[in-house]
């Protein structure tokens, strides 16, 4: 797909994505009717819920399916208070990881399928390739501990957990410098849901980046934290947390703000605009990955195939997928990033001195 193709539902003044409304997938339908099926990130990293139900419907209206990446949405199926989980609004096939929102040891990661638009049979080939023979039988009892728990209990919690997190948000709105964001990420032509356990804070009245926010946290208070960006801090809360996590969250910000006057400036973190990150794909990634590729100095890379990935994390989406035509602005945006302290895990340069290319 190129640029203008993609559904994105971009803010250009928070400059960050929602995600597709229905009409932007009907759009993308009408452009690709051949294609196998619609994807949909859904809740994003930042909490916000695209209309499955509506999308769902505009899929199977074309006999396609639905698949739903619901990485964050492991809590969903519980309680009615949260977004809709993905199998309720007819999605064909949604993958969860239950270590993020659910409990349970990382690589937890379960899919749920329903209707007869995927094939079952094909489905567990696609899954046998990717998985291990050696399956842990921890993850396996964990995930099953969990689910029993969330049967059993998982109203109770998530409720007493949505609870927790709408005092948090009351709190953090109280702190000088520190801006809780909710109605810009639903608001008209934002997303269609949010998820409040995701608490999004905007740093920037601290005169600060989310990068150095998360980098002394963690270094001063012990506190980890989710999306992080040039200008946010996201807060996950679940289950696990009570008066106490909270407290500890709320002293650490506390400091946080007594200490950042004193913070070096961040050289500025270069976001692009709309579209701009929205890199033309020209060769098969398989192609572009396997092939043969060369590393060459970021600053001449502008117009070569990407043949790595480079994903700031958290959250994890791909900036540079091979195949894709590198331009100016994305590499603008990952230089300045990583000056300023974003981590990129996974081009062999994390530095981004050099980038991995297709050779010509
Ligand atoms: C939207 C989204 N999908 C997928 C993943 C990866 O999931 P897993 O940890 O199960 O590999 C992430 C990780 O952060 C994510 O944010």
């Amino acid at each position: 797909m190129g640029a203008a193709d993609r559904p994105l539902t971009w803010d250009n003044d928070l400059k960050l994505s929602h995600p597709p409304t229905p009409q932007e997938v009907e759009a993308t339908w009408e452009k690709y009717p051949d294609a196998a099926a619609a994807l949909v990130v859904s809740p994003t990293p930042y909490g916000s819920c695209a209309d499955l139900g509506a999308i769902a419907r505009i899929c199977h209206d074309r006999g396609k399916p639905l698949i739903v990446d619901e990485a964050w949405g492991a809590q969903l199926p519980f309680h009615p208070d949260t977004p809709t989980w993905a199998m309720s609004a007819g999605a064909d096939l949604c993958v969860v990881s239950v270590h993020k929102m659910g409990i349970g040891f990382e690589q937890g990661s379960v899919f749920h399928l329903q209707g007869d638009l995927v094939d079952p049979v094909r489905l567990e080939h696609c899954a046998d390739i990717l998985s291990t023979t050696s399956a842990n039988v921890m993850l396996y009892a964990a995930m099953d501990g969990w689910r029993r728990q969330m049967v059993q209990s998982g109203h109770d919690l998530i409720d007493r957990a949505l609870a927790l997190t709408r005092r948090v948000r009351e709190q953090i709105e109280e702190l000088p410098g520190l801006y809780v964001l909710e109605e810009e990420l639903t608001s008209h032509e934002a997303s269609h849901d949010l998820d409040i356990q995701h608490v999004l804070v905007d740093v920037s009245g601290l005169g600060i980046t989310g990068y150095q926010a998360h980098d002394w946290l963690r270094e001063n208070c012990r506190l980890d934290f989710g999306t992080t960006d040039h200008r946010r801090l996201e807060i996950t809360m679940s289950i696990a947390d009570d008066e106490w996590t909270v407290q500890r969250l709320m002293d650490g910000l506390r400091l946080l703000i007594d200490a950042a006057p004193d913070f070096p400036p961040s050289p500025p973190v270069l976001i692009p605009d709309e579209g701009e990150l929205d890199l033309e794909t020209v060769m098969l990634p398989r192609d572009a990955f396997f092939g043969p590729v060369e590393d060459i100095p970021i600053e001449e890379s502008v117009g070569r195939i990407v043949a790595e990935l480079a994903t700031p994390y958290p959250p994890g989406v791909p900036v540079f997928l091979p195949g894709e035509r590198i331009n100016e602005a994305s590499v603008k945006y990952l230089r300045s990033g990583v000056d300023a302290g974003m981590v990129l895990p996974d081009p062999g340069d994390a530095s981004l001195g050099t980038i991995r290319v297709v050779k010509e």
